[in-house]
């Protein structure tokens, strides 16, 4: 499907992931704008829930963008947040849905350009996944 253009939701936290987002705009450098932020004050705050929420919602791929391993301002917050994605692959997993819809992502506040280089490529594996099965069923509702 090649004009498939995917719903993407970012749970990013505000210290680095955010920051990071933020500074690849500030640098004009261009990221898809199929990636919808949602800013949360640290990836620990993000529980299974929101990521479920947010498929069943319709998003076709969904991604938490926390700090690096150890840097997590409320220490270990992206350690749990992580945990919480690998539930949530398995989930889908059992559901016969792609794992790859989900994933884990980390940056400093410096990584624009990295930011901006991790949502484009996530949001072309989405591309090649093609639209979520809840994406397709609304779709062929309306
Ligand atoms: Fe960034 Fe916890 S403050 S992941």
């Amino acid at each position: 499907m090649s004009n498939f253009e995917p719903e993407i939701v970012a749970f990013c936290c505000h210290y680095c992931a955010y920051t990071a987002a933020d500074m690849a705009g500030t640098r004009r450098i261009s990221y898809p704008s199929n990636v919808k932020i949602i800013r949360v004050p640290c990836t620990g705050k993000v529980d299974a829930i929101h990521l479920m929420k947010a498929l069943e919602k319709g998003a076709d791929g969904v991604y938490v963008a926390g700090c690096l391993e150890g840097d997590c301002h409320f220490k270990d917050g992206n350690v749990h947040a992580a945990a919480h994605v690998e539930s949530i692959k398995k989930t889908l997993e059992t559901l016969g849905w792609e794992p790859e819809r989900v994933a884990m992502m980390r940056f400093s506040a410096g990584m624009g350009e990295k930011f901006a280089q991790a949502a484009t490529e996530f949001t072309e594996k989405i591309k090649a996944l093609g639209p979520s099965p809840v994406s397709q069923a609304t779709s062929k509702a309306v």
